[in-house]
């Protein structure tokens, strides 16, 4: 029998196993070009101790722009075969190299889609790049609260309904943004919300700073671009393996300008990009086309068992899993995320994040007043994953089970807006006890943990009920972000 071969599936995949940015380094290094420009430490020899430390090799490839490496402001060569690589394996029309993290992709969208005044939907859990952008393009958000759960105390992911409603009510927005997994990996219904959001002819842009490895197995939720969105923005150096920093913009169809994109892009993105940073991205996307599905299989089973063990033999803790899909703002969720409800311990989740690291060196991804969040990856093995389970199961045997009645937490009403966020933040300013700011509007943000939602945001009128959910988050050891005074007990209102 004649065997049949699958050329363009055989020209994919020789086309993905090359990685045109690393070689080009590698090649450079080789040749022993005789270095007469920045980075001044050549090669590492101008900082002996660091080198030593780091190895020789990093600091060999940590080199600048030049005719052999490209330039990440208008890619020609081997930085644009990377990325054509990258937007052939994320299934996008084109990828853009970040190297000043996801922060940068998330402005880009922003800028590429909105202007000063233009309206844009937008969840109210997003992270603070969003508020940067509003502030830097003068645009107009129209929030929604997501659903907060009861328990978890976590914020959950926008729903299709919430995604319409605002439609209907702004037709006139210029975009949509949605989260895609939320930091807890939990995942809105993309598919749907692209649907609507091409009737009106309205981009979908979005934070995949943590989906990065959505595209790469079946089980996961569906990626931004599998679902259709127009644009983008994943951290690669989350959950793929390359190195803090190094980022990812998509982008594809039609109502995104390519061109344009490149030109906001370069409003923030650096003139001197990381090489080590960008060519571990040509790595990672390399081993996720070829080895992501059988790595993330590995990363799924290990969570998933962990997972198991800690629903059924850990009494006082409670790792959500299926019994959330369906859940308003789940609509699917991302297993290898492993949030650890420690309520029922009566301990914060704070404290459980510092018993697991004094007492078992283990250091978790984010903890609030209810959670521990451990994320499992494609590094992860039997055994560290074991010794995980096996450290909370030695911290909670210390603790009496407590019966934990759902106590919802309240979140204050949405406060009125009365300035953009570009307005309160170029306004003049004074700094006042968050006591006395009852009524004023404010130039800052205040945000905590649970469940990640701003309360206030620039341009806001500060009510009482904030000022008293703040006392309250205080209380119970909540860090409260966004304010310049580190304590958060001032806060910058407009004079
Ligand atoms: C949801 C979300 N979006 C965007 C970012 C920004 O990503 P980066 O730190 O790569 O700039 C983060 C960072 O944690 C994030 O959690």
């Amino acid at each position: 029998m004649k065997i049949r071969r699958d050329y363009t599936r055989m020209a994919l995949e020789r086309r993905q196993s090359r990685t045109p940015l690393f070689d080009a380094l590698r090649n450079y290094v080789k040749e022993g070009v005789m270095s007469f420009h920045v980075p001044g430490h050549k090669h590492g020899k101008g900082l002996p101790e660091f080198t030593r430390f780091v190895g020789r090799n990093v600091m060999n490839i940590d080199l600048t722009i030049m005719p052999d490496l490209d330039s990440i402001y208008k890619p020609h060569g081997a930085i644009k075969s990377a990325q054509d690589l990258a937007a052939e394996a994320f299934d996008a029309d084109y990828a853009h190299f970040l190297s000043n993290g996801t922060t940068a992709g998330v402005q880009c969208m922003l800028f590429t889609t909105l202007g000063p005044g233009d309206k844009f939907i937008v969840p109210r859990n997003a992270h603070k790049s969003v508020i940067s952008a509003m502030i830097l393009t003068g645009a107009e958000p129209v929030y929604i609260q997501p659903y907060v759960d009861d328990y978890l105390g976590i914020a959950m992911a926008l729903t299709a309904d919430e995604v319409r409603q605002a439609v209907r009510q702004h037709p006139e927005a210029k975009a949509i943004f949605v989260i895609n997994t939320t930091f807890y990996g939990m995942a809105p219904e993309l598919e749907r919300i692209v649907e609507i959001a091409q009737d009106y002819e309205i981009p979908v842009l979005v934070d995949e700073a943590h989906g990065a490895h959505l595209k790469f197995h079946p089980s996961l939720p569906m990626s931004a671009m599998e679902a259709g969105a127009d644009m983008a923005a994943l951290s690669t150096h989350k959950l793929l393996g390359s190195m803090t920093q190094s980022s990812l913009l998509l982008t594809r169809g039609d109502l995104v300008d390519h061109d344009y994109t490149k030109t906001t892009l370069n409003l923030t993105q650096t003139t001197s990009p990381s090489y080590p940073l960008m060519a571990s991205l040509d790595v990672a996307r390399k081993q996720m086309f070829f080895r992501g599905q059988e790595m993330l299989t590995q990363t799924i089973n290990l969570s998933n068992w962990a997972r198991y063990e800690i629903n059924n033999n850990v009494p006082g803790l409670y790792v959500y899993g299926n019994d959330m899909v369906g859940q308003p703002g789940c609509y699917e969720y991302d297993p290898t995320k492993l949030c650890v409800n420690v309520r029922a311990l009566g301990i914060s989740g704070f404290e459980m994040e510092r018993l697991l690291r004094q007492g078992f060196h283990i250091q978790v991804d984010l903890s609030d007043l209810y959670n521990v969040l451990a994320v499992v990856t494609m590094a992860d093995t039997k055994e560290t994953v074991r010794y995980l389970v096996h450290a909370l199961t030695e911290i909670a045997r210390k603790y009496q089970v407590q019966d934990v009645r759902e106590k919802p937490i309240e979140l204050p009403p949405l406060p009125a807006i009365a300035y953009l966020p570009r307005e309160a933040f170029y306004a003049e300013t004074k700094r006042v006890p968050i006591e006395q700011a009852r009524g004023k509007i404010v130039a800052e943000m205040l945000m905590a943990y649970p469940p990640g939602i701003p309360l206030i945001c620039p341009g806001e009128i500060l009510t009482q009920d904030i000022i008293d959910h703040v006392r309250m988050l205080k209380e119970a050891d909540a860090q409260i972000y966004g304010t310049e005074d580190p304590n958060a007990e001032y806060i910058k209102i407009i004079r």
